[in-house]
């Protein structure tokens, strides 16, 4: 794909994907993509776990979360009702393509303390997990930070140049991706991931990022290209003059 049309095409996909796999050759260039993300001295602070094994995935996928009703407020915040709202406001994510127990959360905001809800909530969330082709887990290496007083800031900026050359690499191979970030937010739920990859503890190592990789279903539920204008945003010379 033409470079711009990448950069405007790459999207979250937070639906099923279908059952073909991942060739490992469409796998090498998504992780030679991520291999000369830009980092901070050439540190190269991360470390990428691919997870093929259909065992290792169901595992995974058994590793829940809860949210807290802070974050369920912080983010409807940023949820959008309609198109009209979209393009009135050009940021923020549609709600049909939010998962339905979110939804439900803002709805019967008591369900936040409701086991039952969250274990109904967790299985379908299971199914979205295992049915992805490839798991990849993004992990930044502390011990290999920028250098300053700001050394870890540069080095997890350099994981998100990571997380954006896997996204355009993938997406451009036909490979969908969805970021799943619910387990990163529960220090219990990151915890038994760690375990379960066997990612050594207490030696620096932070989990930052986690993809689900697969080739996209008879249907789909794609993110919003909502986009604020570069009016909206750039400045020319000085921050009070708009571009
Ligand atoms: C750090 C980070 C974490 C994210 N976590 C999630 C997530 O847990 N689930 C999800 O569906 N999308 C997640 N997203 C995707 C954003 O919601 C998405 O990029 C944004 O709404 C724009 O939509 P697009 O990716 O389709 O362009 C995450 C994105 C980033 C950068």
């Amino acid at each position: 794909m033409d470079f711009q049309e990448l950069v405007k095409f790459r999207r979250s996909s937070r639906w099923l994907f279908n059952n073909k796999p991942i060739p490992d050759s469409e796998l090498k260039k998504i992780l030679e993509a991520a291999r000369f993300a830009p980092t901070p001295h050439n540190s190269q602070p991360f470390e990428i776990i691919v997870v093929k094994d259909r065992n290792v995935i169901k595992e995974l996928s058994m590793v829940g979360f809860r949210l807290t009703k802070k974050y369920v407020d912080e983010h409807f915040h940023w949820v959008r009702y309609s198109k009209e709202e979209l393009e009135s406001k050009k940021d923020g994510v549609f709600i049909d393509v939010l998962p339905k127990f979110v939804n439900d959360l803002k709805d019967d905001p008591k369900l936040i303390t409701d086991d039952n809800f969250w274990k109904k909530s967790m299985e379908l969330y299971s199914i979205l997990v295992q049915n992805s082709a490839v798991l990849l887990f993004v992990i930044y290496n502390r011990n290999k930070p920028g250098v300053g007083p700001l050394k870890h800031v540069w080095g997890i900026l350099s994981i998100g140049a990571v997380m954006e050359n896997i996204w355009l690499a993938s997406n451009d191979l036909g490979i969908s991706t969805q970021l799943i970030s619910g387990q990163l937010m529960n220090p219990e739920s990151v915890k038994k991931i760690m375990k379960i990859l066997k990612i050594p503890e207490n030696q620096g190592y932070k989990l930052m990022l986690i993809f689900r990789l697969g080739y996209e279903g008879k249907y789909g539920k794609y993110g919003t290209k909502y986009r604020r204008e570069l009016s909206d945003f750039v400045h020319l010379d000085r921050f009070n003059n708009k571009y």
